[in-house]
């Protein structure tokens, strides 16, 4: 039986977002409808609602999430009713070119749901933000895109590695294969910087520079386990990073800005084996300008990280874990829990960088 339940939605271009009630029709196969617990307020889905990921409204917001599986469909083995699960951007195939080469964040052929959630007063289709849509009391989704965790964890810090921490950390210990004793620079401590903040600590990093612009940022940073603070309005980060590491630079710097300065940063901060780990993303009209001479010269690695190159069925329990013994605060990510009507006031203190978290619970 179809649901009737409510959802924030983005109904057009830059219009403010309102809570509607949507049709969550039963799953099919393969797929699982997911009694909401918790979801994250993140810049996606601002900037979903402002049309700049795509023109597809409206669409039903939220995509950073937990819940408790209500049902799911014909063929699902991997999740049942009851269990609580983090919800994940992508089913992947298992068996694309991407997913057999062990790098499944690159998957060319995700199995989300095919959505069928509609508006209930125009049965207009919905289009879920990253084919979450968990703004709503409960959603569809693939069942691929749900991963058992212990239920023991707070929802709403449950949530948040559904996307900017778990982007963050693995940013740290996936991508930049952060290890015990490194020195590792952050440039732009937000809710993903400090993630990778978190995760340099966790794999044992012996120096963890925070570089920000704000000094509010700067002292949250200090929090999460940042050794050494760097305001950059203040003195040049490659100077300062290149003073604290005795010369060389940072063995991994992780930029988590997405601005052509701050990328430049990033490959002057680290040490010459270094590496460089891009998280930040820019936008289609910024370039990188770099004399040749410095990229033959420089060795190491540049590399981007998509979703903290993450595999949620490995990544996912292992950091639920490590938080409810105590050797990773994810709860310091939470700001405040908000309820479903107040995504729009969240958006605001989200842009003015008031928050790290703003988490609706249900
Ligand atoms: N130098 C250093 N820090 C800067 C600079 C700069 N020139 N400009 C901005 N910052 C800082 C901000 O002060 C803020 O603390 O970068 C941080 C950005 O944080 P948020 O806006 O909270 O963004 P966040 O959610 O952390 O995401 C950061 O990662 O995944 C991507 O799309 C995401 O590009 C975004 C980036
Ligand atoms: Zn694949
Ligand atoms: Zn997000």
């Amino acid at each position: 039986m179809a649901q009737e339940v409510r959802g924030v939605i983005a109904p057009g271009k830059d219009e403010p977002v309102r809570i509607e009630t949507i049709v969550v029709p039963d799953p099919g196969p393969g797929e699982a409808v997911v009694s909401i617990r918790a979801c994250g307020v993140c810049h996606t889905d601002l900037h979903y609602k402002q049309g700049g990921i795509s023109e597809d409204f409206p669409f039903l917001l939220g995509h950073e999430a937990s819940g408790i599986v209500e049902s799911v469909g014909e063929g699902v083995t991997d999740v049942a009713p009851g269990d609580f699960v983090i919800l994940n951007w992508r089913a992947v195939c298992g068996q694309c070119r991407a997913c057999l080469r062990g790098r499944p964040w690159y998957c060319f052929d995700t199995h989300n749901a095919k959505q069928r959630m509609t508006l209930a007063s125009t049965g207009q289709e919905l289009s879920p933000a990253l084919g979450i849509g968990a703004f709503a009391d409960k959603t569809l989704v693939a069942a691929g895109q749900c991963t058992k965790v212990d239920p023991a964890v707070a929802p709403e810090v449950a949530g948040l590695l559904g996307c900017g921490v778990m982007a963050g950390i693995g940013a740290a210990i996936n991508t930049g294969n952060v290890g015990r004793g490194d020195t590792v620079a952050v440039i732009g401590c937000g809710g993903v910087g400090d993630a990778a903040i978190a995760g340099a600590r966790l794999a044992g990093a012996a120096k963890i520079i925070a570089v920000d612009i704000d000094p509010r940022k700067l002292e949250t940073a200090k929090k999460l386990g940042a050794t050494h603070l760097v305001n950059s309005r203040e003195s040049d980060p490659v100077e300062a990073v290149r003073e604290m590491t005795g010369g060389f630079g940072a063995d991994v710097v992780i930029e988590a800005v997405g601005r052509p300065e701050t990328y430049t940063q990033a490959f002057y901060a680290r040490d010459l084996a270094g590496t460089v780990v891009l998280v930040g993303v820019p936008t289609p009209e910024m370039k990188l300008e770099l004399p040749l001479l410095d990229v033959f010269g420089r060795g190491g690695a540049l590399k981007s990280s998509w979703y903290g190159d993450c595999l949620p069925s490995r990544d996912f329990p292992m950091l639920i874990d490590l938080h409810l013994q105590g050797r990773l605060d994810l709860g310091a990510f939470v700001t405040e829990t908000i309820a479903l009507d107040g995504v729009e006031e969240a958006f605001e203190r989200m842009h003015h960088g008031d928050v790290l978290r703003s988490v609706v619970t249900f």
